[in-house]
């Protein structure tokens, strides 16, 4: 208790607090862009709950992942997240050259970077983005991706 009511212990302790929150602020602005919807194909929808994913990509990632070749530098993935058949955000993966490079290894996931969207196409600030690229990593055998697998199957209706 002693040890709080110190006034430099206090500053030191908001100075922390705010350094804190000025590096995730920028740590979240990346090369994401936010993509075209309207070029990407919904091959699959994921529902959990009171929640639906509509998830999406380019015609040439799916080819790609249909031939088994490498998924092409400028790929966007998006789900898009409803919550009761509201939308309520897009967790966008783009790839492109060299980005894997803004990281250090221990957080990379190949020239994969992740961001946060809320409807109006702004970014979430609030987000760490390394929280995505650590449970993607999980899947780096399929290209950081958990349901590229279904792509195969697709046949013109969203795989569920
Ligand atoms: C705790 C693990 C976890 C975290 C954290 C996470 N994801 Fe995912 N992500 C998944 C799973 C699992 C799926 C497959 C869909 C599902 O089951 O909901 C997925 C699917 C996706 C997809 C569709 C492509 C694919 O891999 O199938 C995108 C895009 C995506 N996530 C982006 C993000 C972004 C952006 C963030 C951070 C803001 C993020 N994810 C954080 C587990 C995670």
């Amino acid at each position: 208790m002693k040890r709080f009511a110190n006034p430099l212990a206090l500053s030191a302790l908001a100075a922390c607090a705010v350094s804190l929150v000025g590096w995730q602020v920028h740590a979240e602005s990346n090369r994401v862009a936010f993509p075209e919807l309207d070029t990407l194909v919904h091959y699959t929808t994921v529902k959990r709950g009171n929640v639906t994913e509509h998830i999406m990509t380019t015609p040439e990632a799916m080819a790609a992942v249909k031939s088994g070749k490498p998924i092409p530098a400028g790929t966007h993935f998006v789900l898009v997240d409803h919550r009761d058949g509201k939308l309520y955000r897009y967790f966008v993966m783009e790839r492109g050259a060299g980005f894997g490079a803004d990281y250090d290894a221990s957080r990379r996931t190949a020239d994969w970077q992740f961001q946060w969207f809320w409807p109006d196409k702004s970014i979430n600030k609030d987000e760490n983005t390394a929280r995505c690229q650590s449970c993607h990593r999980s899947q780096q055998g399929s290209d950081y991706l958990f349901t590229a697998y279904r792509i195969p199957r697709f046949n013109g209706t969203p795989v569920e």
